[in-house]
């Protein structure tokens, strides 16, 4: 496995590469889902590549940046053994140089509900660095998790908007989840044992108001809701951000009658002042 760090370096080891290449992006602090990532791209392309850099222009909370795990020791050995090709971990320099100029991305509605309201200026920045790793890898095929459902969705769109959307195909990789269900997330680490117990509520949720909706068409959305929330209160969350239902545009749904059909309930809460998310298909 190389591990890369420039820009040159990158395009010099790209230019021996034959063969289908799968693109992992990440963050560092790497778990069993990133690793399932991995495993999916090395199964399916001749090579992969990862990369590890914590994108500051996605964080808008300056101390969840500052928090945000850094493991890239135990990070290599992972990508290592699952037989990751190449790692290329840049600076801030090799991504954004002072003569970058980020593109502004139309993403819609979609910029405005969930994540997008309660991150301002987080998909832009998710949408810029993303975009920015494509130009310099130019995979076939870009890996990412289930578990940001919102964040996979803003990546097709940004695919389509850049006409890239017929070059690289985009694999969704289902969540995978601790042993109480706990969506794995690189936050988890912060959190106590305790309150990732607590944290199987969260998907507990999830599949009952998912059940509900499937068994009766007519259920009241805002009541699924409003009991919910108030078990994951219950249950030991500080706060839900919210639990909401959304259809095929991304548009919240209030009442079940729409005509656009749902198609996953998201959520986003807080424990231990560690913000958790999770969803699911229906
Ligand atoms: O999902 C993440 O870890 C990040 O948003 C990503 C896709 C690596 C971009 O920084």
């Amino acid at each position: 496995m190389k591990v890369i760090y420039t820009n040159e370096a990158l395009a010099l080891s790209l230019s021996n590469i034959k063969g289908d290449l799968g693109f992992v992006p990440t963050m560092g602090a790497l778990h069993d889902g990133h690793i399932s990532l991995i495993e999916r791209s090395v199964s399916e392309n001749k090579f992969t590549i990862c990369s590890i850099f914590v994108n500051q222009k996605q964080f808008n909370n300056a101390e969840d940046f500052e928090k945000y795990p850094k493991t890239i020791d135990t990070d290599l050995a992972k990508l290592e053994q699952a037989k990751c090709d190449i790692v290329f971990v840049p600076t801030n320099e090799q991504i954004y140089p002072t003569n970058f100029k980020a593109s502004y991305f139309e993403l819609g509605n979609i910029e405005n509900v969930l994540e997008g309201f309660y991150r301002p200026g987080h998909f832009q920045g998710v949408c810029i660095v993303v975009n920015r790793f494509l130009d310099l890898i130019k995979p076939n095929k870009l890996y990412l998790g289930r578990k940001d459902f919102q964040q996979c969705i803003v990546i097709q769109k940004m695919l389509a908007l850049q006409k890239l959307d017929a070059k690289i195909e985009l694999c969704i990789v289902n969540t995978k989840r601790n042993r109480y269900g706990l969506a794995l997330s690189s936050r988890n680490l912060r959190l106590s044992e305790e309150a990732k117990r607590k944290s199987l509520i969260l998907i507990t949720c999830l599949e009952n108001a998912k059940a509900t909706l499937i068994t009766n068409t007519t259920t009241d959305i805002l009541k699924i809701q409003k009991e919910s929330i108030k078990e994951i209160k219950q249950a030991g969350f500080e706060s839900v951000d919210y639990f909401d239902f959304i259809n095929e545009d991304f548009e919240v749904i209030k009442k079940n009658t729409e005509s656009k059909r749902i198609i996953a309930i998201l959520t986003a809460a807080t424990i231990d002042a560690v913000r958790l998310i999770d969803n699911i298909e229906i």
